[in-house]
């Protein structure tokens, strides 16, 4: 078995810097254009890698996911190399490899840790399965600012649901691969919600909101960490020593590699940070950045100079190194660095996952209204359907952000899953032009590039007709949303108003009379006012993958009932950003405060909200004690009663306030949360403890975490506007 000191002794600075050093490796589809602003020349950085492989430069490369030119690189790679060490392969494996899940977001909102656990243990048995070891995932930035486009990648505004949600992720990758949540840290908070803005978070918000999910995910055993981009409190978070160091290693005993962002190094000189590229890699090195991520020119190359000049020390380097080889010996790669490319095939094709993916497309839905109880609709009972919008029958868009080994042949859009549903009584019509970016994606050289409209389209002459077929149709579905290039890294919005000519639409096919139902394609809240009052089924699907057309027909029909709850507030307008359910108050009455002259100061749809075909009751809340000591728990339990002749799940979520103390608390957070599944009639009763981990706050003034003596209200039920009430005490001994 190899042994990373016995391997280190015999490294040159070298062969070391080779190790902390991980390369893109592009191999673009046919007739591709590489975007110039990632400064790529996309015949010569292939050729260029392959010559560092050749001669032991490299520790790791990233975005190849053919299981052949992984074999073939990896042979370069060992044989490059004089001690034979392998390489490790890393990848963007979000929501899926061949088998797309609904997007992170959308998995959130399914509320279900089963669920998001197999996801990703799928999609890290089809990475390993093509010769994938690592994935740059889960993304755990908490996302308060939906203009930011990466909140599709993460768990929304929460840090309870968010930690959560993160050690899920992390427990199903890790049954194969390594996972790396990132991007360390307060990432997700830049201002004005552009991506890569600088970020300035108190220590109160990063204890408090920033780090748990982070915390959560190493705790369940994370064995990477990527850092973020942007400056924190005015230096780089990719070269801070108390980030990667200090809260890392020493606070939280993080035990495995940290990787920078994609030339996050190197852009330290654009920060104004490093006065040149030798001084960039020497900074991040000593911060306890183990790998830099790289397209090209790496600033680690230069670390055998410093190491030579005594700016770094070899230590430092070794400790690095150290980190990288441990994770290739558990991988299993000195024994065995290759991939079986028949096997690979087969898992790729594993009808399992597709069932896994249509369960969590269900499952991750969101019934936002349903007046009338319009849904489920009876297709034996309806005549004709009219299924409206260009993002209805877009298979590009169905799949959402952050893929990039996807089959759209296999995938099934919301019309073909109400076509295999409801057969001949369903009529299309796009009803307006397909959406366009007025710039382009540094994603579209992939091939996910905007749709476009097919020839000789006719705007005005489609919106006549989308009106046409839902004036004779029983029932008008529109799907309206953002195009999914509309989302993600660098797609930041300043409005959330429905892209295109898409309100319009919708109001056009609601003028005829027609009952309609509205299904949200999107990764973040829309502007929804009009659609709120005015249209009476709003179903919210995501991006729901690769099977998401199924699972929409799943739904529509009843099959299966919504259960997914929404994983941030979703506000009214962009003017009311940030807008969070677990704010503070200063004001009584409450109303008096925070309020906007021409804007309601509520969202429009509050956090934890979601509605169900069944009609769910909460009973009998119960807490078990009165009085709690500081360090003890106290048991609270409360009866949900299904009052529908349909079985159902229930997202059943618990909050906390605490009156006073030694800071203002916010008005309820989230503490608990259960997703049980009942049967028509019958009721289930749902119990959480509630420790002094639940009740702990980072304390600004003490600079440290309390647990204070004080009266606390506890609240259960559907969404975070629960009100059924019970209270305790906390005191001391
Ligand atoms: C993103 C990371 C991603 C990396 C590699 C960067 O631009 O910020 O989240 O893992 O690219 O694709």
């Amino acid at each position: 078995m190899a042994n990373p000191d016995e391997l280190l002794a015999k490294m040159s600075p070298a062969e070391k810097a080779g190790q902390l050093t991980q390369f893109f490796y592009f191999k673009l589809p046919a007739g591709a254009q590489a975007d110039p602003a990632l400064g790529l020349d996309v015949e010569a950085q292939p050729r260029a890698v392959e010559g560092e492989l050749a001669q032991g430069g490299a520790g790791s490369l990233l975005f190849v996911t053919d299981p052949a030119e992984i074999n073939r690189l990896q042979r370069l790679g060992v044989e490059g190399n004089p001690h034979g060490v392998p390489l490790l392969f890393g990848f963007d494996v979000i929501h899926g490899l061949r088998t797309i899940f609904p997007v992170p977001i959308a998995m959130a909102a399914s509320w279900d840790l089963e669920t998001i656990e197999r996801g990703q243990a799928i999609a890290g048995r089809e990475a390993r399965a093509v010769g994938i070891h690592w994935t740059f995932a889960p993304m755990v930035d908490i996302a308060r600012d939906p203009r930011w486009g990466r909140i599709v990648e993460g768990a929304g505004e929460d840090p309870f649901l968010g930690a959560t949600v993160a050690a899920a992720q992390v427990r199903g990758f890790q049954q194969h691969i390594i996972a790396g949540p990132k991007h360390f840290g307060g990432y997700g908070a830049a201002l004005g919600g552009r991506d890569y803005d600088e970020v300035n978070l108190s220590d109160y918000e990063l204890w408090n909101v920033y780090f748990p999910p982070f915390e959560a995910a190493i705790k369940a055993g994370a064995g990477n960490v990527m850092t973020a981009y942007m400056d924190l409190n005015g230096v780089p978070a990719s070269a801070s020593h108390w980030l990667f160091t200090e809260v890392l290693r020493e606070t939280w005993g993080f035990d495995g590699f940290v990787v920078s962002d994609a030339n996050a190094v190197r852009n330290l000189v654009a920060h104004g940070f490093a006065k040149d590229l030798a001084e960039a890699g020497a900074r991040a090195v000593t911060a306890g950045v183990d790998m830099e991520m790289a397209i090209a020119d790496p600033a680690y190359a230069h670390l055998p100079a410093a190491v030579e000049d005594k700016a770094v020390d070899e230590r430092v380097l070794d400790e690095r190194v150290r980190k990288i080889l441990e994770a290739k010996v558990r991988l299993g790669l000195f024994d065995d660095p290759y991939v079986d490319e028949e096997r690979a095939r087969e898992v790729l094709a594993d009808p399992a996952h597709r069932e896994a993916a249509r369960v969590a497309a269900q499952r991750s839905a969101v019934l936002l209204r349903n007046e009338g109880d319009l849904l489920p609709l009876d297709p034996a009972a309806l005549g004709s359907i009219a299924v409206i919008g260009p993002l209805a029958d877009s298979k590009r868009d169905t799949i959402g952000p952050w893929v990039f080994d996807f089959d759209l042949d296999e995938t099934v859009t919301v019309l073909d899953g109400i076509r295999a549903a409801a057969g001949d009584k369903v009529t299309h019509a796009r009803g307006i032009a397909a959406g366009q970016r007025t710039f382009p994606s540094m994603f579209d050289m992939f091939g996910n590039n905007a749709p476009t409209d097919p020839e000789g389209f006719d705007a005005e002459a489609e919106l006549a007709r989308a009106v046409e077929a839902a004036a004779a149709a029983d029932v008008a579905v529109v799907v309206a949303g953002e195009w999914q290039n509309m989302i993600g890294e660098a797609a930041s919005r300043s409005s959330l108003e429905l892209p295109g000519r898409q309100l319009e639409l919708i109001q056009a096919v609601v003028a005829t009379g027609t009952p309609t139902v509205l299904l949200v394609m999107n990764g973040r809240p829309l502007d929804l006012r009009w659609a709120a009052e005015n249209v009476p089924a709003i179903l919210d699907i995501w991006y729901p993958g690769t099977q998401g057309g199924a699972a929409v027909a799943d739904l529509l029909f009843g099959a299966v009932s919504p259960g997914g709850k929404l994983p941030f507030s979703w506000p009214r307008t962009a003017g009311q950003i940030p807008m969070i359910y677990s704010h503070t108050t200063s004001h009584e009455p409450d109303n008096q405060a925070r309020r906007y002259w021409d804007e309601e100061s509520t969202p429009l749809f509050p956090f934890g909200h979601g509605l169900s075909y069944a009609t769910f009751r909460y009973r009998d809340l119960t807490v078990d004690r009165e009085v709690v000591g500081t360090d003890e728990s106290v048991t609270v339990s409360v009866e949900v009663a299904n009052e529908s002749d349909r079985e159902a799940a229930e997202v059943v979520q618990l909050y906390l306030h605490q009156r006073y103390g030694t800071a203002s608390r916010p008005v309820r957070e989230l503490k608990g949360f259960d997703r049980v599944v009942i049967p028509a009639r019958e009721s289930r009763r749902v119990e959480f403890v509630i420790g002094p981990e639940h009740r702990r706050y980072w304390n600004a003034v003490a600079r440290d975490w309390v647990l204070d003596e004080a009266p606390f209200d506890v609240w259960v039920g559907g969404s975070s506007a629960a009100d059924l009430a019970g209270t305790f005490e906390v005191r001391a001994g």
